[in-house]
């Protein structure tokens, strides 16, 4: 730890700062400005959006970055289904529209747009609550 002077606030990723940017477009609507689920759509959503600062706590701890992944890109049934995501739009599907070009392509695009997405949410991660064990990182 001893060349890490970086602030996470001041020097965030630029990786991060695209998620943020993607986030604050495309989720804030139904989930909130800082993710908390709370966004401006939730009271007309028949399932509330989740608390996206509670996936690592909710996972015991750790964050579930393939499974965000997955239920992000929603084109894998069995992440939307098991989950009842059935507001939450299959991003995997509209990402791709944004390119044109061949099908590999488009799923680089979508990989990346997601993999950004979901290196934001993972430094929003609320603290873990102060009776849980602290985290051994
Ligand atoms: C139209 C509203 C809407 C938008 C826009 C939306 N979501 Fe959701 N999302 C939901 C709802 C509603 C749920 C909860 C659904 C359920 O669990 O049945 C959800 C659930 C999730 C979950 C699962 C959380 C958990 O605890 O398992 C993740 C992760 C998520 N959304 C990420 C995103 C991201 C990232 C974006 C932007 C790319 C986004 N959502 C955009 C409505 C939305």
């Amino acid at each position: 730890m001893a060349t890490a002077s970086a602030d996470p606030e001041k020097r965030a990723e630029p990786s991060i700062e695209r998620g943020r940017e993607a986030f604050r477009s495309y989720c804030s609507s139904c989930h909130g400005i800082r993710g908390g689920g709370d966004g401006p759509l939730a009271e007309v959503l028949k399932t509330p959006p989740a608390d996206l600062t509670q996936l690592k706590n909710k996972n015991g701890g750790e964050f579930p970055k393939a499974k965000t992944e997955k239920i992000i890109d929603g084109r894998d049934p069995s992440f939307t289904r098991v989950h009842g995501v059935t507001d939450m739009p299959v991003w995997g599907e509209r990402l791709s529209l944004e390119v044109s070009g061949s099908a590999g392509k488009k799923e680089d695009h979508v990989r990346r747009r997601i993999g950004f997405i979901v290196r934001y949410l993972e430094s929003i991660q609320a603290p873990a609550p102060a009776t849980a064990p602290a985290p051994t990182k």
